[in-house]
């Protein structure tokens, strides 16, 4: 009996601890050898009234963002070494460099492929993480003096951030993301990236985009379309409610710091 009593302890025990690297890689960072799964909403998707409403969270959450993710899964299971080298970050910010596609044979259509859905991955859990409850009080209370300093030198106030964003995500022509970046010089920028490209893109980011980002927008039309039709500015002009500044410093001192694979859990 106490033989088959410990096989059915080490059974349960290797699920238990399989179960737990799935959810640690759906964060999603970090380099075990399973599949990233969709990281939860910190709200239900009826939490984020009235700027986005119920069903367009919801379809955004499970369709959009979690389609992307079943298509990296699927791309990655072909690239076993590649999957279990690198984490989240790394692989979008080194898609497509030469020598990145030579180490790990990537072929061409998986790096078209791993640019748009591993960029649409991260740039959603970016997304879903500095969104909170919607709040039009003033936000200038949830930053320390070094970043709120440092927006106020850049735009004025926080307030004139939000305004420069909403500007700069309003003239994005077709879908896209609208970011405000660390640079390694330690300014901050404004900037838009097309369809799924991220900042952290070397390769595919327009190098006056690059940096890190600490906040950022999706202006594809699904983000916004049910409630607001083709009227982008109205839903940006209700987004920036949604900002959650404690999580914009939290992402600043991540940056300062370079621990970009936690940007994203
Ligand atoms: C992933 O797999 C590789 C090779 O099979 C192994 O060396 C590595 O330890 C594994 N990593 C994790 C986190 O399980
Ligand atoms: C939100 O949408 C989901 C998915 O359609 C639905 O299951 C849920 O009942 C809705 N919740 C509310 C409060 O409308
Ligand atoms: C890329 O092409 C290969 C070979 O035709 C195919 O097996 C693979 O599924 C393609 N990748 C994608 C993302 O469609
Ligand atoms: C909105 O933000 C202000 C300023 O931080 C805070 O005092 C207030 O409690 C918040 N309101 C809600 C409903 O969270
Ligand atoms: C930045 O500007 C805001 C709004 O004018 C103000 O509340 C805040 O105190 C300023 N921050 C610093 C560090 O001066
Ligand atoms: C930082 O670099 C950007 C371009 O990468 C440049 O436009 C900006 O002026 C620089 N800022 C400082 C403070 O050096
Ligand atoms: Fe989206």
């Amino acid at each position: 009996m106490a033989p088959i009593r410990l096989l059915v302890g080490c059974v349960l025990a290797l699920q238990v601890f399989t179960a737990a690297l799935a959810l640690e890689r759906g964060c999603p960072t970090g380099t075990g050898n399973n599949t990233y799964a969709n990281p939860a909403l910190s709200l239900p998707y009826d939490g984020y009234l009235p700027a986005i409403d119920n069903e367009t969270m919801y379809l955004h959450h499970t369709r959009h963002a979690g389609g992307a993710i079943n298509n990296v899964n699927a791309i990655l299971a072909r690239y076993p070494t590649l999957r279990d080298s690198v984490t989240l970050a790394d692989l979008v910010s080194k898609i497509g460099l030469k020598g990145f596609t030579h180490k790990y044979k990537i072929a061409d259509n998986d790096t078209t492929a791993l640019r748009n859905n591993a960029g649409s991955m991260i740039n959603h859990a970016i997304f879903w993480r500095i969104m909170t409850s919607y709040n039009t009080s003033s936000p200038a209370a949830h930053l320390q003096p070094d970043l709120s300093a440092l927006i106020n030198a850049t735009w004025g106030s926080p307030a004139g951030m939000l305004d420069a964003l909403r500007s700069s995500a309003s003239s994005l022509f077709g879908s896209g993301w609208a970011w405000v970046v660390y640079r390694s010089n330690g300014s901050l920028a404004i900037v838009n990236t097309p369809n799924q490209d991220n900042p952290l893109m070397q390769r595919f980011a327009a190098p006056a985009t690059h940096g890190t980002p600490l906040l950022g927008v999706d202006v594809w039309e699904h983000a916004y379309y049910l409630r607001y039709r083709n009227v982008r500015a109205s839903y940006l002009a209700q987004w920036v409610y949604l900002v959650d500044w404690a999580v914009v410093q939290r992402n600043y001192e991540l940056a300062k710091a370079g621990s970009i694979d936690s940007l994203y859990c």
